[in-house]
């Protein structure tokens, strides 16, 4: 396994400034993983959340290894109450100063004929795990006067998107819930980021059956967004997400679903072919 060894430009502020965990959803894969090992270099001790056991174990044993943090591993279905209280639990006696929703997955191809249970548990891991652990952790943090939410939007979360619309519609929510929660957290010393990067090389692509050209690594993703922490609504870490999101910026809202769509087509055109 390789963790990064080269410090992003001043991540040691992050244990200073929030506290001594961070816990990280996602953290066995892709982007929630770069978080967990991004923070542990900066001193951060780290609690890893999901359901792969043995990868959230590796991990740990390594990140503590590496940077003499501590790691606690949560194995817990998102997807569940029940797995959602077990994170809570699990974390109560810790002091948790960060906490990066970074768990989810994406559906892709035509919407009538997908699976309703399978758009159900995205539903339920993009969207409402993350109000759960939001909810919680905003009232932790609040009531202690300091705190990060870092929540993974996504260049989807813009418009809608022909042949994802069920996960543009969940990240969407992500991006309106981040805002609005940014600015009613500020003024108790909390920091909200919204994080909606383009493609991006994870176990993403295979479980949303897309294919993705350019595709940016995990640890940009994760070392952009927490330089960007306390300093921005919204960070578009990545080469394409930034082109993009730029470039979109002045397009109508229905240019953009034309735009978009046909992207989504590109990374989809295998499944028809
Ligand atoms: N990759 C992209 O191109 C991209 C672009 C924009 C936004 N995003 C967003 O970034 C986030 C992370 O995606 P990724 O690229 O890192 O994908 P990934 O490599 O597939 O990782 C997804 C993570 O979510 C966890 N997870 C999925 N379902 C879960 C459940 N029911 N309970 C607990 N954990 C669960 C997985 O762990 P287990 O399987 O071990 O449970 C894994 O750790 C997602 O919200 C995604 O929408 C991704």
């Amino acid at each position: 396994m390789n963790v990064a060894r080269e410090p992003a430009k001043d991540t040691r502020r992050l244990r200073a400034r929030y506290g001594e965990w961070a816990v990280v959803t996602g953290a066995s894969d892709g982007i929630g993983r770069a978080f967990a090992s991004e923070l542990a270099r900066s001193g951060m001790n780290v609690a890893l959340v999901a359901r792969r056991a043995a990868l959230l174990e590796q991990l740990a044993r390594e990140l503590s290894e590496t940077y003499e943090v501590a790691c606690r591993v949560i194995v817990a279905d998102l997807a569940t109450q029940d797995g959602n209280r077990m994170l809570i639990k699990s974390t109560d006696s810790l002091e948790v100063g960060v906490l990066v929703a970074a768990a989810g997955f994406g559906t892709s191809g035509e919407f009538v004929d997908s699976d309703l249970d399978n758009e159900e548990t995205m539903l339920n891991v993009n969207c409402l795990a993350s109000l759960r652990v939001a909810w919680h952790f905003a009232r932790r943090f609040r009531d202690r006067k300091r705190g990060a939410i870092v929540l993974l939007s996504s260049i989807v979360a813009f418009q809608g998107v022909k042949r994802s619309a069920h996960y543009a519609a969940t990240k969407a929510y992500i991006q309106n819930f981040a805002e609005g929660l940014r600015e009613k957290l500020r003024a108790s010393n909390v920091d909200v980021l919204a994080v909606a990067p383009g493609p991006v090389a994870s176990g993403f692509a295979s479980r949303a059956n897309m294919k993705m050209n350019g595709a940016e690594r995990p640890e940009t993703v994760a070392k952009g967004s927490l330089d960007a922490l306390g300093r921005a609504t919204t960070t578009r870490p990545g080469v394409l997400s930034k082109v993009l999101g730029y470039s979109l910026a002045m397009t109508p809202r229905w240019g953009r679903v034309k735009i978009m769509s046909a992207v989504m087509k590109g990374m989809t055109a295998h499944q028809t072919s």
